[in-house]
């Protein structure tokens, strides 16, 4: 193997990826990939430009002139699309509510994937997403399927949701927009959400953030040794 290991994490919405991944990106000195916001960004735009995510050949003249620049260093947290830092409007209701159709979009997934292995040439890196494991790096060397329940992840939603405007959404509505994501992301043609044969999964209902992380610390560690 002539690149630095790679490690790759998936799983549904609000199972903990971006929070457990940066961090262990951190403690295991990677590099970090939040694929999700790239979708999101993608959704954005089309939003922004009014473009109709239904019409497959215009989301396709849209993407083929649009560029991404983002840093994989995890302590900074940045994405632009065409020069706009869209850092924190890609998490806006309307492109969270969006997203899981855009990313059905075969020429949508082509381009990222393709900008996304890019980033991996040289590995040292962690990546999450919902086809990591099985689609963008298949030859990662640890694969995490992080998973919790529904109610779980839309009580942690709402959490992260208090003392924004957003505060006022109830649990039931947040339960009912997770499962239906959950279903869109799991049952599209292309790369679905779901666990790589060779994936370590990880149920998280029951476990805080830094044990998770300890987790995945460890099984690196054992798999890969110390340095890497
Ligand atoms: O943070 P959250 O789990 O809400 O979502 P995200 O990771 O930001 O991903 C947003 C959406 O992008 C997902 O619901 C998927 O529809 C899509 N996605 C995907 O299809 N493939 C990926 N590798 C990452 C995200
Ligand atoms: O990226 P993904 O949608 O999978 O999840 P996230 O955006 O990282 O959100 C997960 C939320 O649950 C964060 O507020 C975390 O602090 C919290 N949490 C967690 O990630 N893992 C646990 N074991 C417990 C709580």
């Amino acid at each position: 193997r002539n690149r630095r290991p790679i490690v790759a994490i998936d799983g549904p919405a609000g199972a903990g990826k971006s929070t457990v991944t940066r961090l262990a990106a951190t403690a295991l000195n990677l590099f970090y990939l939040d694929t999700g916001a790239m979708y999101r960004a993608l959704t954005w735009l089309a939003l922004k430009t009014d473009t109709p995510i239904s019409d497959e050949c215009a989301i396709a003249e849209l993407i083929s002139s649009s560029y991404l620049e983002y840093n994989l260093d995890p302590a900074s947290k940045m994405l632009k699309i065409n020069g706009e830092d869209v850092t924190e409007a890609i998490r806006s209701l309307e492109v969270t509510s969006r997203v899981s159709e855009m990313a059905a979009i075969p020429a949508v997934r082509q381009f990222l994937v393709e900008e996304q292995r890019r980033c991996g040439t040289k590995g040292g890196i962690i990546a999450e997403g919902r086809d990591i494991g099985t689609n963008v790096f298949p030859d990662a060397e640890l694969k995490i399927f992080l998973t919790a329940s529904v109610q779980e992840r839309s009580r942690r939603r709402l959490l992260e949701l208090k003392d924004t405007d957003r505060a006022n959404i109830s649990l039931a509505q947040l339960e009912q927009d997770i499962a239906l994501r959950d279903e869109k992301d799991s049952t599209r043609e292309v790369a679905p959400l779901r666990k790589a044969a060779d994936a370590v999964e990880i149920q998280t209902d029951n476990l805080t953030v830094a044990e998770v992380i300890d987790r995945i610390v460890g099984l690196y560690k054992e798999r890969i040794g110390p340095k890497s």
